[in-house]
């Protein structure tokens, strides 16, 4: 397969100098879009969504018909792997995903085995390939996975909102229990992510969105060292170009020396650190993916631009090693025409930084 006609994503991923500050957002394709509010009514549901290869293609693409965009992102959900495990995965109205049986028994968690992605997980693999057809090469598409712990912390709670009670006592009372949970996490994840990168995948991202609540040695007993075993089994060269990979850990400022030394060519910061302060403490080993608080999509277009400049400024004079994208993903309540001025400063205001 042919690299991407806009390569600048890549390319800033793996620090290579690139004209502009490339873009793109998590949760790009999502309810703030009334084109993707259509498309997931006629799915039916926002599983369905995800199970139609055909569907996911087209919602994909939604966002990129509308900005300019520098990455595709695979229309999915982290939690297809547990719900592939047999856990029953659902969405209830207003009350995030759920699980009909959530992981609690020791039976069950000995029970536990890696999906096969060729198997319960193929709609996935079909949705790359597909959305891998319909860009044309003209911007890559990332692949993602959840990381172990974010996804234990789902499949053990069984819902959103409980402080995390079960998993966190699970740490402390039976930590034999969650380790062999998360190390069939692991070994799901690397499976997956390599299915999806064999599919099409040009890049590929972690999203560790529960690593920073466990305490300092929590995090990296039951977070970071799950995160590494999976940096260490994927595959990094596909047709001649290098799969960059991406770890997103939510609250992560702690530990940013020891996530860039997880074997990850990128870290993704949440919009609690300053960027440039980051940058700082990683130096030139990864390269940096964010952090503009998604709050600001919010307020008025002046205040956009100015909080836009701003993360771009503190990044500092280079032309390289910076991604721009929001802290968390984008709110469903963002007007729809404040990402347009978002991208577009992102774009020009980096080009005029470079002196171009
Ligand atoms: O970034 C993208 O555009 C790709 C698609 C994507 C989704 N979820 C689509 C989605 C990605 C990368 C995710 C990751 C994901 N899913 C994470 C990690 C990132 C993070 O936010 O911290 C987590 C924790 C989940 C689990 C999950 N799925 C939650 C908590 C929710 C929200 C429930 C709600 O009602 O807001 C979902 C649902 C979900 N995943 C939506 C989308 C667009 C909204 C569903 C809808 O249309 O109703």
């Amino acid at each position: 397969m042919n690299q991407p006609s806009n390569d600048t994503f890549l390319r800033a991923l793996l620090r290579q100098p690139t004209d502009y500050t490339p873009v793109w957002l998590m949760r790009q394709a999502g309810r703030y879009l009334p084109e993707y509010c259509e498309t997931r009514r006629r799915a039916g549901s926002f599983l369905q969504l995800c199970k139609s290869p055909a569907l996911a293609c087209e919602v994909t693409l939604q966002p990129l018909a509308r900005y300019r965009l520098d990455a595709a992102i695979l229309f999915s959900d982290i939690l297809t792997v547990p719900d592939a495990m047999g856990l029953g995965l659902y969405f209830s109205e207003g009350e995030g995903p759920r699980f009909e049986r959530p992981l609690r028994e020791e039976w069950a968690i000995r029970d536990l085995e890696v999906p096969d992605p060729d198997g319960p997980l193929r709609y996935v693999m079909d949705a790359v390939a597909e959305i891998r057809r319909a860009l044309a090469d003209a911007v890559p598409l990332i692949g993602f996975a959840g990381s172990p712990f974010t996804l234990a912390c789902y499949m053990v709670e069984g819902e959103s909102g409980s402080e995390f009670r079960h998993i966190k006592t699970m740490i402390y009372e039976r930590p034999d229990l969650v380790h062999r949970i998360l190390s069939v996490n692991a070994e799901a994840v690397t499976r997956y992510l390599n299915a999806q990168i064999e599919s099409g995948a040009q890049a590929v991202m972690l999203f560790d969105s529960w690593g920073g609540c466990l305490s300092d040695a929590a995090y990296r007993e039951f977070s970071l060292a799950y995160i590494q075993r999976i940096m260490a089994g994927l595959i990094r060269e596909k047709d001649g170009q290098r799969i960059p990979s991406i770890v997103f850990t939510k609250g992560g400022g702690l530990w940013l020396e020891d996530i860039a030394a997880c074997g990850c060519d990128a870290l993704g910061l949440d919009w609690t650190m300053d960027i440039g302060a980051a940058r700082r403490r990683v130096g030139d080993r990864v390269a940096l993916q964010g952090n503009l608080d998604p709050s600001v999509l919010l307020a008025s277009p002046e205040a956009i631009v100015r909080e836009t400049k701003a993360v771009l400024d503190s990044y500092g004079p280079s032309d390289t090693g910076h991604v721009f994208n929001l802290g968390h993903g984008i709110s469903r309540l963002t007007p729809a025409e404040h990402v347009t001025v978002l991208v577009d400063t992102v774009h020009d205001y980096s080009r005029h930084l470079r002196g171009k």
